[in-house]
């Protein structure tokens, strides 16, 4: 699908469809020499997601599809991004190859001026026609190849090219997770790391493989690989800003690229076992941020850094009670295998800290099963060490609809994780609950007083309610337009 933009001022042009969004009880605002039919007017009430489809005769178009955006003082850039998406995918079901949406003034009003307008609703466009058919024999022929977004000038256009790369970059993260295990393994993400770097100047690709990771002393890591026919890998990519403007910092960016989570030895219930292939989520929100990276560029020197390997049952898998030693040395007593992503990402965080030494680390990570329980599928779970940081990301969740919300992390979480036998351990006991802080506190050990946030994306990676552009069953690509934000604030 190919996406152009237009000053709305301008004809429109040829286009199987215009798609136009209206406020509940306000008369739809047209471009000029386009005229409703007097039913299609009066049916129309403008509710939210409320579409009707009007033949209009004259001109160079021949349908119009009017789309509510429900009342004005109702609409957000969600709401933006959800009514373009319902023009995107009924162009597309409807078989019409090509599209165009005219937003009027008020509309743009709604979105925060021209440029967020532009980025809203292109990224909106380009998520709403995503589809994973890369495993069908026969995938459906998409018939939408044209996509004209007509709004105000240079800004809108701007904004909209900035969306489009958003856009593609969620997806390009939900291709990813989509994957099936066999075809996502660790030695796939890396390749894909690599074909990101090739891309790009500005970034380069490292991948350590495990004879560099025992030299490292990634016992951590290792131990959970020990299951695995499939080799594990450490991707590290790194973006380098063509010249660091004052307040540019160094952050790193930590993903959890389990590419199957069977548990282990303590080996999951089999009921859905099959959604452990997201299991890789985080990671393939980094890798997402920097296919976004090489095309929108970024103030600040950014590393990625995922560990990625599978968690497997075998002869050699460690075993409850095993101590494995991490990078840093700290030795962590394993009392269930399934928690295994704390045990990957300690050593990718002491490998940042030593290697990278950043000014902020955020990891992203499908932890625990406990955030699904606190807060469903549409809010992602933070720890924040700073309230900075909390408000900076609660302000890019706010943007992108990539919601956060603040979980504690006390002292006593940190004593809880304190083993008999080892420094650590990787479970609290059960009776303490409070899982998802357990996991945190795990992580906080090898950060020290670098600033840093944990994101548990365990529900908000996959699962959420359908909003048209994203949601359901299947991948969310959730982190990487909401670290995108981030990044782009400053
Ligand atoms: N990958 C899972 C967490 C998960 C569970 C993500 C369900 C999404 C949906 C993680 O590795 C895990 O198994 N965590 C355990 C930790 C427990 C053993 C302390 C969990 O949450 O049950
Ligand atoms: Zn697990
Ligand atoms: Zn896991």
């Amino acid at each position: 699908m190919k996406l152009t933009c237009k000053d709305s001022s301008a004809a429109i042009g040829s286009a199987d469809l215009l798609v136009l969004f209206g406020f509940e009880g306000e008369k739809a605002q047209l471009p000029a020499g386009v005229s409703l039919p007097k039913a299609a007017a009066l049916d129309f009430k403008g509710k939210f997601r409320e579409t009707r489809l009007a033949d209009v005769s004259g001109g160079s178009i021949d349908r119009v599809l009017l789309v509510g955006l429900g009342k004005r003082a109702d609409c957000d850039w969600e709401r933006l991004r959800r009514a373009t998406a319902v023009g995107v995918k009924r162009a597309e079901s409807m078989g019409l190859a090509s599209m165009a949406l005219w937003v009027s003034e008020p509309a743009v009003e709604a979105g925060c001026g021209a440029e967020a307008t532009g980025r809203t609703l292109a990224e909106a466009a380009v998520m709403g026609h995503y589809q994973f058919d890369r495993c069908k024999s026969k995938p459906t022929k998409r018939k939408l190849e044209r996509v004209v977004l007509c709004g105000p000038g240079r800004e809108f256009a701007a904004g909209a090219k900035r969306g489009e790369v958003l856009g593609q970059a969620n997806c390009f993260a939900r291709d990813l997770q989509n994957a099936p295990g066999n075809l996502m393994t660790p030695s796939n993400m890396a390749e894909e790391a690599r074909k990101i770097a090739r891309a790009s100047t500005a970034i380069t690709c490292k991948v350590l493989d495990e004879a560099t990771m025992a030299k490292l002393g990634m016992g951590a890591l290792l131990g959970v690989a020990r299951g695995s026919r499939e080799p594990a890998k450490l991707i590290h990519l790194v973006y380098k800003p063509t010249r660091r403007a004052k307040g540019s910092r160094k952050i790193a960016l930590v993903g959890k690229g389990l590419t199957f989570d069977t548990g282990g030895i303590s080996l999951k219930p089999g009921a859905r076992m099959d959604e452990m292939k997201f299991d890789m989520s985080g990671g393939a929100a980094v890798l997402g941020v920097f296919h976004a990276l090489a095309q929108l560029g970024c103030e600040h020197e950014v590393h990625g850094i995922v560990p990625s390997t599978e968690n497997m049952p075998d002869g050699q898998a460690t075993k409850p009670g095993d101590v494995h030693t991490a990078m840093d040395g700290t030795t962590i007593e394993v009392l269930n295998t399934d928690a295994e992503g704390r045990l990957i990402l300690c050593d990718a965080l002491a490998y940042a800290k030593a290697k990278v030494k950043p000014d902020t680390i955020l990891d992203l990570a499908t932890l625990t099963g406990a955030v699904v329980v606190g807060l469903g599928h549409e809010v992602t779970g933070i720890f924040p060490s700073t309230h900075n940081l909390r408000d900076a990301l609660h302000k890019a969740g706010e943007a992108t609809a990539e919601r956060v919300w603040p979980l504690p992390l006390l002292d006593t979480h940190k004593e809880q994780m304190k083993s008999q036998v080892a420094d650590l351990k990787n479970i609290s006991s059960p009776s303490m609950g409070a899982g998802s802080s357990a996991g945190a506190a795990f992580l906080a050990h090898f950060v020290g007083d670098t600033e840093w946030c944990h994101l548990d994306i365990a529900g908000t990676a996959w699962g959420g309610v359908e909003r048209d552009y994203v949601g359901g069953s299947s991948g969310s690509g959730v982190g990487v337009r909401l670290l995108l934000e981030y990044l782009h604030q400053g």
